[in-house]
């Protein structure tokens, strides 16, 4: 026996060695970070070490420098920290930094199509369809301004309903934002009892809760593994399957009634281009199977984004009366009683200013969608090889006290100048940058301004009675949310007849 295992344990030894050896060659590559070890590499620092939450890369890049590299088993993911090096990567380096990260579980929900999680020539052409007809369904007769404008005022009646009484505006806002995005796709609307939508919504919500999860990390190591164990993975993945069907069920109902009309919304547009490409080149990267990734991506991304910077809006503002007060002023003085349309935020720059700040102050992702390097490139001293996942910290760019007075305080000076106009800052990074950067930027901000000043010159928004103050504290996920709460909406006293006519004639109808 002795003989056979000495040798044995010899070999292994060496076996040992060599991977050491290896593994630390090919960590020479990358920028430094906090130790990795053998399997799980070093992402047991956040989990036992400091902890995951909105300051964990602020923190790491305390210790480790602006740039520096976390192991995700064997997987080196760079992270970019600081408004110099992130607008280096993202803007300087943008083709570079263009390509989107393929981990195990991305490619097991993207299939690399559509346009959140594919790359290169693909990416590239649908993504450029994307902004394309964007642009197309934002002008014309049936703009997107006074679609959005229909939904902020069905908002002001929802909350009209509660009578000033305290409830939850979480559910409504969502499916406020979200008929601006179905309008859009869809070309119609959810109602807020249709199951389809509260299906539909879960379904995200289940993913973006999947994201960071311990499970989640487990999937990326160990992706053989999990793909044949039941588990939240699976759910995730379900849920996807759920958006998929939606918009399959939508594109057949599309196809059936667009040789009879103009096209009216996303799925009209993109299937006339299937056809149009498919007659040119039969091997078009158009199809159904890209549109309805397409689908997905959009409206996840127009969906619990927009909706939670508005939630927390609304409980940052109803903490903060005297601000709702001085908006309602600057609107009053500027606009008189005539309606409110997008162009005004140019003139109000104190509410604008404001809903900037809101924006900042609880900016809502965690950590971002990783990019991926299409080429070796150098940031700042580090060079990072090709094809390696980088996420640029988004979050400690807007809390970066080199860049802001009061990073950690609620401060709508941070976007004034000393006379009162508004500043645009080049650190609000808020939409992304970049290759990358956020397609539905225009309307989100379009949507942003309407609902709140529709919401705003409508109520006061209020604390129940007995609150003192709504928490501010941030709930971690994927995104970052409020804890769930409660509001007043109580009527301002000129808007109340205009809402009471509007629900009277909505009882008659
Ligand atoms: C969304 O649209 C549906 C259908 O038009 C409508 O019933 C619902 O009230 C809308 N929801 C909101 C919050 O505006």
């Amino acid at each position: 026996m002795v003989v056979i295992q000495e040798p044995l344990s010899a070999l292994l030894a060496i076996l040992l060695l060599l991977y050491l050896m290896k593994r630390w060659w090919s960590h020479q590559h990358y920028p430094p970070g906090p130790l990795s070890l053998p399997i799980i590499g070093s992402i047991w620092r956040i989990r036992f070490g400091i902890g995951l939450n909105e300051r964990t890369m602020i923190k790491m890049s305390k210790q480790y420098g602006n740039v520096f590299t976390l192991w995700l088993g064997d997987m080196p993911i760079v992270l970019l920290s600081g408004f110099e090096t992130v607008k280096e990567g993202l803007i300087d380096h943008s083709e570079e930094l263009s390509g989107r990260a393929s981990s195990p579980y991305v490619k097991f929900i993207g299939k690399g199509k559509g346009i959140t999680f594919s790359n290169g020539d693909l990416w590239k052409q649908q993504r450029r369809f994307a902004v394309g007809t964007m642009r197309k369904l934002g002008t014309g007769r049936k703009s997107m301004e006074s679609q959005i404008e229909v939904d902020a005022q069905k908002l002001v009646e929802i909350f009209a309903r509660e009578k000033g009484q305290p409830f939850d505006p979480a559910l409504p806002i969502i499916n406020s934002v979200s008929n601006v995005t179905c309008i859009m796709l869809f070309g119609h609307r959810f109602p807020l009892e249709d199951e389809n939508f509260k299906e539909l919504i879960d379904a995200i919500e289940c993913t973006f809760k999947f994201g960071g999860s311990p499970v989640h990390i487990l999937f990326e190591l160990f992706p053989w593994i999990l793909k044949r164990l039941p588990g939240p993975h699976m759910k995730a993945l379900e849920s996807i399957k759920i958006m998929f069907s939606l918009g399959k069920k939508e594109i057949l109902k599309h196809k059936k009634k667009l040789s009879s009309r103009e096209p009216q919304d996303f799925i009209d547009h993109y299937l006339l281009h299937i056809e149009k490409e498919q007659k040119n080149d039969p091997t078009s990267i158009f199809d159904e199977d890209n549109l309805a990734h397409c689908i997905s991506d959009l409206f996840i991304a127009g969906t619990h984004i927009s909706a939670l910077f508005m939630q927390w809006a609304i409980l940052l503002l109803t903490n903060r009366p005297y601000i709702q007060d001085k908006i309602i002023k600057e609107i009053d003085d500027v606009l008189g009683s005539s309606s409110i349309c997008y162009e005004d935020h140019k003139q109000l720059p104190y509410t604008n200013a404001v809903f900037h700040e809101i924006m900042r102050y609880r900016y809502v992702v965690l950590i971002g969608t990783g990019r991926q390097t299409t080429k070796d490139v150098n940031i700042g001293s580090f060079f990072i090889p090709k094809e390696t996942v980088v996420i640029p910290d988004m979050y400690a760019i807007l809390h970066d006290p080199q860049h802001w007075e009061t990073p950690e305080e609620f401060n709508p000076n941070h976007f004034l100048d000393k006379d009162g106009n508004f500043v645009t800052r080049k650190e609000f990074l808020v939409f992304g940058a970049g290759a990358r950067l956020c397609l539905g930027e225009h309307m989100g901000r379009m949507q942003y301004f309407l609902f709140l000043t529709s919401l705003l010159k409508a109520f006061h928004l209020q604390l129940p009675p007995g609150v003192k103050e709504l928490s501010e504290e941030i709930v971690i996920g994927t995104l970052l949310s409020p804890k769930p709460h409660k509001i007043c909406a109580v009527p301002r006293e000129s808007s109340s007849k205009s809402i009471q006519n509007a629900i009277d004639s909505e009882l008659t109808n």
